[in-house]
């Protein structure tokens, strides 16, 4: 597989240059910098580190390397690639007219599919956490052509999705919750979202509340942990990996990463071995970051408040992406059909076509469940 890259600019001489890597305040820089500072530099053919991306990390100037790296199976750094985009049309049914709530906005790729079918006389409320991505978010929707009128933007958190329904006319006709991180922020280093670079562990959504992972592992005694990793990731290794990270100074992803690795060379199978490891690392990482952000709590108070915010015959659709989460949202869909409140919910959920898998393998694990609101819609 060809990666892109200066190749054809440079030839051979990008070989023999030595890699410099630039800090966060460059990463979006492209490589004629109105600062004057020279271009990202990187070893070979192509750019492998997220800082080393500047093309991927500038979509607007870049857009023909983006749709090469997309073709290749890959998402380019600093964007979302929307998952069961036409599932999640049909469930949604949407209508012009129609009043709704992306509940989960990341890089916009779900509102922007869902904006042109509530138009004309739609609004989208769109919400997300994140403070470092929804203003960039926010502006390449509004470059698109999205005013305020048409969708309205909130830093917020979904557990208090009620919030928005004064402005949205008192209910809602559909919500969309696509859960986790996204690619932007799985893929920056600085966030600690990954252990394949080195970075602060921290794993918040908004790293302006709450504490890092790290401020947070340093407090759990062995048990505490085990039960998180187990409770979070039905981690298997847990007592192992718990054993392992107790006690330690963890700082940074790979600090955390050296050590989950060192406790599995002995216990998993040779032959598995890489394999394994590498499922407890992005296992162990998504405990974590499931507690850092209440992640659970707060998903229920959103299931909770759903019934109250949608109108009758609304509709409603959740992604999710471990079983942790689609085992709350079924529950809370099951019982809100036996009670009454929805009268249709998915008996199985949707998951993406095996297409959409090959072509993004971040979606392999996606499951799409959706309920229907009792009483006619008006
Ligand atoms: C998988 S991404 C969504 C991608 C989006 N559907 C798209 O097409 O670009 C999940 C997003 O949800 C946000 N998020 C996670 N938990 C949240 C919460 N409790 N409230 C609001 N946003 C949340 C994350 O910050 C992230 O941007």
């Amino acid at each position: 597989m060809r990666g892109w890259g200066p190749k054809g600019n440079l030839g051979g001489e990008t070989r023999r240059r030595e890699v410099r890597i630039v800090g966060e305040d460059n990463q979006r820089m492209g490589d004629d910098s109105p600062h004057g500072r020279r271009r990202v530099r990187y070893q070979g053919t192509h750019p492998r580190r997220y800082a080393e991306r500047y093309k991927e990390l500038d979509p607007e100037r870049h857009a023909r390397e983006l749709e090469k790296v997309r073709a290749r199976g890959d998402t380019p750094a600093g964007t979302h690639r929307p998952i069961c985009v036409r599932e999640v049309l049909e469930v949604l049914d949407l209508r012009p007219g129609d009043v709704g709530v992306d509940a989960t906005l990341g890089y916009g790729g779900h509102a922007q599919e869902i904006l042109p079918h509530i138009l004309p006389g739609g609004r989208l409320f769109a919400i997300d956490v994140d403070p470092l991505e929804l203003p960039r978010t926010e502006a390449r929707l509004r470059g698109l052509g999205f005013s305020e009128e048409v969708l309205v933007v909130r830093r917020m958190n979904f557990a208090g999705i009620s919030r928005v329904l004064p402005e949205a006319g008192g209910g809602l006709d559909f919500v969309l919750a696509d859960l986790g991180v996204s690619s932007m922020q799985l893929d920056n280093p600085a966030r600690g979202f990954t252990y394949k670079a080195d970075g602060p562990l921290d794993l918040r959504l908004n790293p302006n509340r709450g504490r890092p992972a790290a401020a947070l592992l340093s407090t759990l005694s062995e048990a505490a942990l085990t039960d998180l990793l187990v409770e979070h990731a039905d981690e298997p290794h847990a007592n192992a990996i718990a054993r392992a990270l107790h006690g330690q100074p963890i700082a940074t992803t790979t600090q955390l990463a050296h050590l989950v690795r060192r406790a599995l060379q002995t216990t998993v199978h040779e032959a598995t071995r890489q394999q394994e490891i590498r499922k407890a690392l992005q296992r162990t990482l998504q405990a974590l970051r499931i507690a850092v952000n209440d992640e659970f709590r707060v998903l229920e108070q959103f299931l909770a408040l759903l019934p109250v915010c949608l109108k009758p015959a609304g509709r409603v659709a959740i992604l999710t992406f471990h079983s942790g989460e689609d085992r709350r949202v079924k529950k809370a869909f099951q019982a809100g059909n036996r009670d009454g409140v929805y009268e249709r919910i998915a008996r199985d959920p949707v998951r993406p076509s095996a297409e959409e898998r090959r072509a993004n393998p971040r979606s392999s694990s996606a499951k799409l469940r959706w309920a229907v609101k009792a009483g006619a819609s008006d």
